[in-house]
Protein backbone atom coordinates (compact mmCIF):
# COMPACT_ATOMS: atom_id res chain seq x y z
CA UNK A 1 0.00 0.00 0.00
CA UNK A 2 1.28 3.84 -0.71
CA UNK A 3 1.86 5.63 2.53
CA UNK A 4 -1.32 7.97 3.39
CA UNK A 5 -0.89 11.09 1.43
CA UNK A 6 -0.23 14.37 3.47
CA UNK A 7 -1.54 17.51 2.90
CA UNK A 8 -0.32 20.91 4.15
CA UNK A 9 -3.19 24.20 3.72
CA UNK A 10 -1.63 27.36 3.79
CA UNK A 11 -3.74 30.70 4.41
CA UNK A 12 -1.89 33.83 5.98
CA UNK A 13 -2.50 34.25 9.86
CA UNK A 14 -3.65 29.83 10.68
CA UNK A 15 -6.42 30.94 12.65
CA UNK A 16 -9.30 30.93 10.04
CA UNK A 17 -9.33 29.34 6.75
CA UNK A 18 -6.34 27.14 6.45
CA UNK A 19 -7.63 25.37 10.02
CA UNK A 20 -10.92 24.87 8.45
CA UNK A 21 -9.50 23.13 5.53
CA UNK A 22 -7.48 20.97 8.28
CA UNK A 23 -10.76 20.25 9.99
CA UNK A 24 -13.16 19.79 6.85
CA UNK A 25 -10.18 16.89 5.19
CA UNK A 26 -10.26 15.24 8.70
CA UNK A 27 -13.77 15.03 8.42
CA UNK A 28 -14.00 14.17 5.04
CA UNK A 29 -10.83 11.92 5.42
CA UNK A 30 -12.88 9.95 8.36
CA UNK A 31 -15.94 9.70 6.72
CA UNK A 32 -14.19 7.89 3.88
CA UNK A 33 -12.01 5.78 5.60
CA UNK A 34 -8.85 7.01 3.88
CA UNK A 35 -5.82 7.73 5.80
CA UNK A 36 -4.53 11.14 5.51
CA UNK A 37 -2.11 13.25 7.74
CA UNK A 38 -3.07 16.58 7.75
CA UNK A 39 -1.97 19.93 8.81
CA UNK A 40 -2.26 23.49 8.10
CA UNK A 41 0.02 26.94 8.70
CA UNK A 42 0.19 30.42 8.61
CA UNK A 43 2.73 32.41 5.78
CA UNK A 44 2.64 35.16 8.43
CA UNK A 45 3.45 34.64 11.95
CA UNK A 46 1.17 36.52 14.10
CA UNK A 47 -0.80 33.80 15.82
CA UNK A 48 1.75 31.24 16.30
CA UNK A 49 0.22 29.20 19.52
CA UNK A 50 -3.17 30.60 19.04
CA UNK A 51 -6.03 28.62 18.73
CA UNK A 52 -8.40 29.30 15.79
CA UNK A 53 -10.58 32.78 15.74
CA UNK A 54 -13.42 31.64 18.12
CA UNK A 55 -15.93 32.46 14.79
CA UNK A 56 -13.68 29.58 13.06
CA UNK A 57 -13.93 27.28 15.77
CA UNK A 58 -17.77 27.79 15.81
CA UNK A 59 -18.48 27.18 12.41
CA UNK A 60 -16.27 23.58 12.51
CA UNK A 61 -18.05 23.14 15.70
CA UNK A 62 -21.44 23.44 14.22
CA UNK A 63 -20.59 20.66 11.92
CA UNK A 64 -19.29 18.35 14.24
CA UNK A 65 -15.28 19.02 14.60
CA UNK A 66 -13.85 20.46 17.63
CA UNK A 67 -10.54 22.66 16.74
CA UNK A 68 -10.31 24.34 20.08
CA UNK A 69 -7.04 22.51 20.18
CA UNK A 70 -5.26 23.41 16.85
CA UNK A 71 -2.79 25.86 17.35
CA UNK A 72 -1.23 28.46 14.53
CA UNK A 73 2.35 27.64 13.24
CA UNK A 74 4.36 29.52 10.65
CA UNK A 75 5.44 27.41 7.30
CA UNK A 76 8.68 26.51 7.13
CA UNK A 77 10.98 24.98 4.11
CA UNK A 78 10.87 22.15 5.80
CA UNK A 79 7.55 21.38 5.15
CA UNK A 80 8.21 21.12 1.28
CA UNK A 81 9.83 17.97 1.47
CA UNK A 82 7.08 16.67 5.36
CA UNK A 83 4.50 16.78 2.74
CA UNK A 84 3.05 15.86 -0.45
CA UNK A 85 0.88 17.83 -1.27
CA UNK A 86 0.65 21.92 -0.35
CA UNK A 87 -2.50 24.07 -0.83
CA UNK A 88 -2.35 27.52 -0.69
CA UNK A 89 -5.55 29.09 0.24
CA UNK A 90 -5.36 32.35 -1.98
CA UNK A 91 -3.27 33.15 -4.85
CA UNK A 92 -1.05 35.81 -2.42
CA UNK A 93 -0.44 32.93 -0.02
CA UNK A 94 0.68 30.77 -3.54
CA UNK A 95 2.70 33.88 -4.56
CA UNK A 96 4.79 33.78 -0.75
CA UNK A 97 5.20 30.15 -0.92
CA UNK A 98 6.60 29.73 -4.72
CA UNK A 99 8.63 32.38 -2.98
CA UNK A 100 10.20 30.50 -0.04
CA UNK A 101 9.87 27.10 -1.94
CA UNK A 102 13.27 25.53 -1.41
CA UNK A 103 15.05 23.74 -4.62
CA UNK A 104 14.64 20.33 -3.05
CA UNK A 105 11.00 20.78 -2.92
CA UNK A 106 9.12 17.36 -3.36
CA UNK A 107 5.33 18.65 -2.43
CA UNK A 108 3.46 19.11 -5.44
CA UNK A 109 2.40 23.17 -4.69
CA UNK A 110 -1.40 24.62 -6.26
CA UNK A 111 -4.37 26.93 -5.50
CA UNK A 112 -6.92 24.83 -3.45
CA UNK A 113 -9.57 26.11 -5.41
CA UNK A 114 -7.99 24.64 -8.44
CA UNK A 115 -9.29 21.36 -7.13
CA UNK A 116 -13.04 22.26 -7.49
CA UNK A 117 -14.53 21.74 -10.68
CA UNK A 118 -15.83 25.09 -11.83
CA UNK A 119 -13.65 27.18 -9.16
CA UNK A 120 -10.25 26.81 -10.89
CA UNK A 121 -8.13 29.84 -9.93
CA UNK A 122 -10.38 31.58 -6.87
CA UNK A 123 -9.13 32.62 -3.80
CA UNK A 124 -10.90 31.02 -0.53
CA UNK A 125 -11.72 34.99 0.57
CA UNK A 126 -10.26 35.84 3.84
CA UNK A 127 -13.32 36.04 6.55
CA UNK A 128 -11.25 37.56 9.34
CA UNK A 129 -12.73 41.01 8.84
CA UNK A 130 -16.22 39.86 8.03
CA UNK A 131 -19.02 38.58 10.00
CA UNK A 132 -19.93 35.41 10.70
CA UNK A 133 -21.51 34.64 7.28
CA UNK A 134 -18.22 34.77 6.03
CA UNK A 135 -16.79 31.69 7.62
CA UNK A 136 -20.12 30.02 6.75
CA UNK A 137 -18.84 30.76 3.26
CA UNK A 138 -15.48 29.16 4.09
CA UNK A 139 -16.67 26.70 5.13
CA UNK A 140 -18.73 25.52 2.20
CA UNK A 141 -15.63 26.33 0.13
CA UNK A 142 -12.89 24.18 2.40
CA UNK A 143 -15.65 21.55 2.22
CA UNK A 144 -16.00 21.17 -1.55
CA UNK A 145 -12.28 21.03 -1.81
CA UNK A 146 -11.29 18.20 1.05
CA UNK A 147 -14.16 15.98 -0.96
CA UNK A 148 -12.25 16.33 -3.99
CA UNK A 149 -8.94 16.37 -2.43
CA UNK A 150 -10.24 12.28 -0.74
CA UNK A 151 -11.67 11.49 -4.46
CA UNK A 152 -8.98 12.02 -5.63
CA UNK A 153 -6.21 11.21 -3.52
CA UNK A 154 -7.21 8.65 -1.39
P1 LIG B 1 -6.51 33.53 7.80
O1 LIG B 1 -7.16 34.93 8.22
O2 LIG B 1 -5.35 33.86 6.90
O3 LIG B 1 -7.60 32.84 7.07
O4 LIG B 1 -6.10 32.85 9.07
C1 LIG B 1 -6.43 35.96 8.80
C2 LIG B 1 -6.16 35.93 10.14
C3 LIG B 1 -5.46 36.96 10.72
C4 LIG B 1 -5.03 38.02 9.95
C5 LIG B 1 -5.31 38.05 8.61
C6 LIG B 1 -6.01 37.01 8.03
N1 LIG B 1 -4.34 39.10 10.56
O5 LIG B 1 -4.04 40.07 9.86
O6 LIG B 1 -4.03 39.01 11.76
Amino acid sequence: MRDAPSVLFICLGNICRSPLAEAALRAEAAKAGAAFHVDSAGTGDWHVDCPPDPRAQAVALMHGIDTSGYRGRQVTVDDFTRFTHIFALDAANLRDLRRIRPANATATLGLLMDVVPGREGSDVADPYYGDDAGFAVTWDDVSQAAREIVARLA
